[in-house]
This record gives structure tokens, sequence and C-alpha cells, in this order.
């Protein structure tokens, strides 16, 4: 998405990750692994420059990860983490908050329930916006997050059968990452969830038209051997419309030692965390489990994409 900046010139926002081609994706994830490779080199580059975080909704790392990111950078932070801290609670629409918060900072990251808010911000916003994660819509930075991950890790982005198991049907991190690795070849898709939260019927039929092939199952133990890497996720209780039904699925899957016996040597675990119960803690010694190193791979795409936005790049 792009709109007219300050100076005049064309501003580019983050709302999915295909707002980026993959070549410049490729471009991202390269800056990445440069900046964790020799983090010294870029501890001056967004001197003097703000990044203002206003997050809607209960979040840790994500803005403690942006947080980070522009630290690391040597720029500065403001914002807020709670929408009744700032004047959203007296009735300001987002439109307008942006415009203010234009005034203050360079880039902004927003979180926020309402499905396509972060869209609204940047349609009227003089800085960068970048969508921290939009109700059950997309978390595009999760997604850079998960990318840089598997890429670092396996050395490439096609060519695996991927599992996603828990809340298909809320979990934006599943919506994100799917729509984004569909752009790289020959990925097979296993999507492990109960009836009710399987994946949204637009997503089905994305994959349909594509010919992309998937299967939809329930039993998370038969997929197992197959598995190139596995994605799990938490029920996301705050998108439920009642609490039992929340209580009859929060702990559908747990992933134990018993399970992880089937899953190939080489299977990577991957989470967005919050974890609830969905992974045993039993596994966060098994080195194929890599949710912890996942989060230091946000902070470094995170310093990556607001380099990238900021037009300090190089
Ligand atoms: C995810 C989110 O907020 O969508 N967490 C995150 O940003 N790392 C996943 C979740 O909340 O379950």
């Amino acid at each position: 998405m792009e709109t007219i900046g300050k100076d005049g010139r064309p501003l580019r926002h983050l709302m999915t990750p295909l707002d980026f081609s993959v070549e410049e994706l490729d471009k991202l994830f390269d800056l990445a692994s440069d900046i964790k490779g020799h983090p010294d080199d870029y501890k001056d580059l967004c001197a003097r420059k703000k990044l203002a975080t206003c997050f809607y909704e209960p979040s840790t790392r994500t803005r403690l990860s942006f947080e980070t990111a522009m630290l690391d950078l040597g720029g500065q932070v403001i914002g807020f983490s709670d929408a009744n801290s700032s004047s959203a609670s007296k009735g300001e629409s987002v439109s307008d908050t942006i415009r203010v918060i234009s005034c203050f900072a360079d880039i902004c990251a927003m979180r926020h329930p309402k499905e396509g808010a972060p869209m609204v911000a940047a349609a009227h916003s003089r800085i960068p916006v970048i969508n921290a994660g939009d109700g059950g819509h997309q978390h595009p930075t999760q997604t850079l997050t998960d990318m840089l991950t598997i890429r670092s890790l396996k050395g490439k982005l096609d060519g695996f059968t991927i599992g996603l198991c828990g809340d298909l049907k809320f979990g934006r991190t599943v919506h994100s990452l799917v729509n984004a690795m569909l752009r790289y070849p020959n990925n097979k898709y296993v999507f492990i969830s109960p009836e009710e939260l399987r994946i949204p019927s637009y997503l089905r039929e994305k994959l349909r038209s594509m010919n992309v092939e998937f299967e939809e199952v329930e039993r998370l133990e038969d997929s197992m051997p197959k598995l190139d890497m596995l994605y799990m996720t938490r029920v996301q209780r705050e998108r439920f419309f009642n609490e039992e039904d929340y209580v009859r699925l929060k702990d559908f899957y747990v992933l134990n030692k018993t399970k992880m016996e089937l899953a190939p040597k080489d299977m990577l675990v991957l989470h967005p965390l919050p974890r609830v119960n969905e992974i045993s803690v039993e596994i966060d010694e098994d080195p194929r489990a890599v949710y912890f190193e996942q989060v230091q791979y946000g902070v470094y795409v995170r310093m990556a994409l607001i380099a990238t936005l900021l037009g300090m790049a190089g």
C-alpha cells in the first residue's frame, strides 16, 4: 500500500505480507540476516527517528519486539499499549489519531482488534504504518518473522510440507503465513484443526483456485511423519463468542514427547507465542522446537523492516 508522505514523496506501508514482492522480501531477509551477523553496523542507523507503537489490543512480544528493534537501530520510541490509556477511550477515531501521531513520529506500528483498522490509519497517515495485527485478519510482521526463521534454519522457502495446527479460523498468524508462503513453489499444506476452527472459506477457495495441494484433518498424530514443519497456534479465546465453546476446544491439541516421536528428526516446531497448553514444556529442550529462537529473528526482521520503510536501508 502506498500514500503520499510529509515530504511529498510516496510512502509505503505494510498491511499484509503481499505488500512486498518476492524480490523485496528476499532483500529484506538478506538485510535482516546481515543485521543478525553485524548488529553494530546498524546501531545508529535510525538515530533521531521515532517509532510510535499504537496498540489497541494486548501484546507483549510484538510491541516489545518493535520497540527493541527501533532502540537497536539507535532510534526512539513513543506510544501506548492499551486503548484505555489513549484518546480512543474518549471516542477519537483511528484516522484522527494517526494524523496526530504523524506529527510526532516517523513511523508507526499499530495493533487493533478491528480488522482493517491499520489500513484506515495508513490511508490518513503522513508516516509509514505497519499492521501489527488486526483482529483475526493479518499479522504481516509475525509472518516475516516466521519466514526469516524458516529461511535461516532451512535455507529456502519452497518445497515444504507445512502443518498448521490449532485455531485456523481466528488465528491471523496462520492466515498471513499461508498467504505469503503460497507465492513460493511446491509447498503443501496440512491444516489440522477441530471442525469448528477450520481455515476461513476465502483461504480454502484461494488454495483451490491456485491448485495448491492441501488437506484438512483433525488428528495431529496421523500427519506428523510427513511434516517438514509444524506451526502450532493458541486457541484465540478473545475472538470466541461464548466461553463454553472456548473451554471445549482450548486443549484439543497438546504437543508432547509422544507425538514428537512420530515427527521427522529435522522437523521444525514453530509457534507465534504466547503458548498456553498446546505445546507441553517438555518439548522446549527438543532441538526441533525453535519458537524462542523465532522471537529473536522477529527483532532482526523488524529492524530490517523499519529501516526499509524509512528509506534508510541503503
Ligand atoms: C499472535 C497474535 O497476536 O496474533 N501473537 C503474536 O503476535 N506473537 C498469536 C496469538 O496471540 O496467539
